[in-house]
């Protein structure tokens, strides 16, 4: 049985099929719609969500499953003191996939030790959140035809912010490709990430608190929100939360085919102006999280028997 906890789960060679699977889904969602007739996926909520965890239940439903779940700490047994492995055990026996978001980095990780049953992880604390980076590889090879050769710019809450270390992780495998930090120094890319991803990669990188210096240069420009949840003082977050925000004007020097991404919500980091230029690409890219999760629902499930290799244990 295979987990989808951390980017590095999947080997390069089962990311792209997976992407392809996923490119396969968009094209023709028909041959998919009844793949998962009489399958449940359980949502396990412990964090706030409305992309990840809707985009789940869309995908399984779209694959003929259903749905059930929480979408809150306060909602489940949690609130009285269950642990993770017992829910784990336990919601085992209620569905045939768990995918979980908690606040606490590892929970994921704990449901995956116990659970009879695949778990994905939803998001992990400041930690990691793989089909995030799945729903972004998707989004960059269909802005580019392509994935690596590509120069990216990570903006904003590089600490705080697990969607960009596991878009690093995942993106440090392709080739010839360059990375440019963008944030104020209290924000920085975590240590370890830049030690154990990025300098091994042998990848290109710079640091940079000044966006407007970098934009030529980049095919790709992923803005992120300042992670108030994550914060220890709100003084320091309010200092903090308005560092960047991508405006019309500041694209002026940008290239003609740059793509825009976010992982969104956003808050104030990208102005609604941006929204009606070409190269915005956010909303496609949360489109495409459907169809990736649809693509890994089936690869876990055994369904797509092509994506995933066979592994022991
Ligand atoms: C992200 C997350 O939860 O980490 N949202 C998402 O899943 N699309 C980004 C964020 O909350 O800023």
């Amino acid at each position: 049985m295979r987990h989808l906890i951390d980017p590095l789960d999947f080997s390069l060679e089962e990311t792209d099929r997976l992407l392809a699977l996923a490119t396969d889904i968009i094209r023709e969602p028909g041959r998919f719609a009844h793949l998962c007739d009489g399958r449940i996926l359980a949502t396990l909520f412990y964090e706030p969500s409305t992309r990840t965890r809707l985009s789940f239940e869309s995908a399984m439903m779209r694959l003929g499953g259903k749905v059930l779940g929480f979408a809150g700490a306060d909602m489940s047994s949690a609130a009285k003191g269950e642990s993770v492995a017992d829910t784990a055990r336990m919601v085992s026996g209620y569905a045939d996939i768990i995918a979980m978001r908690h606040f606490k980095e590892g929970a994921p990780y704990v449901a995956s030790r116990y659970a009879g049953v695949p778990v994905i992880n939803a998001g992990d604390g400041g930690h990691q959140h793989p089909t995030q980076t799945l729903t972004d590889l998707l989004t960059i090879l269909r802005c580019r035809g392509k994935i690596g050769g590509t120069t990216i710019g990570l903006c904003g809450d590089l600490k705080f912010g697990r969607t960009v270390h596991s878009l690093i992780k995942a993106l440090a495998r392709y080739e010839d490709m360059r990375f440019v930090f963008i944030s104020p120094d209290e924000l920085k890319v975590p240590g370890y990430i830049v030690k154990e991803v990025v300098r091994p990669s042998g990848h290109p990188y710079e640091s940079t608190r000044a966006m407007e210096d970098v934009m030529p240069q980049l095919d790709i420009l992923y803005m992120t929100r300042v992670q108030r949840e994550r914060f220890f003082n709100e003084e320091d977050y309010v200092r903090l939360k308005d560092s960047y925000v991508l405006t019309a004007d500041k694209l002026r020097t940008a290239k003609p085919d740059l793509a825009i991404l976010h992982p969104l919500p956003r808050v104030n980091e990208i102005s609604p102006e941006v929204d009606d230029d070409p190269r915005a690409k956010y909303f496609e890219q949360a489109r495409n999280g459907v169809f990736v999760r649809m693509a890994l629902i089936l690869a876990l499930l055994g369904l797509a028997p092509e994506v995933l290799q066979e592994r022991g244990a």
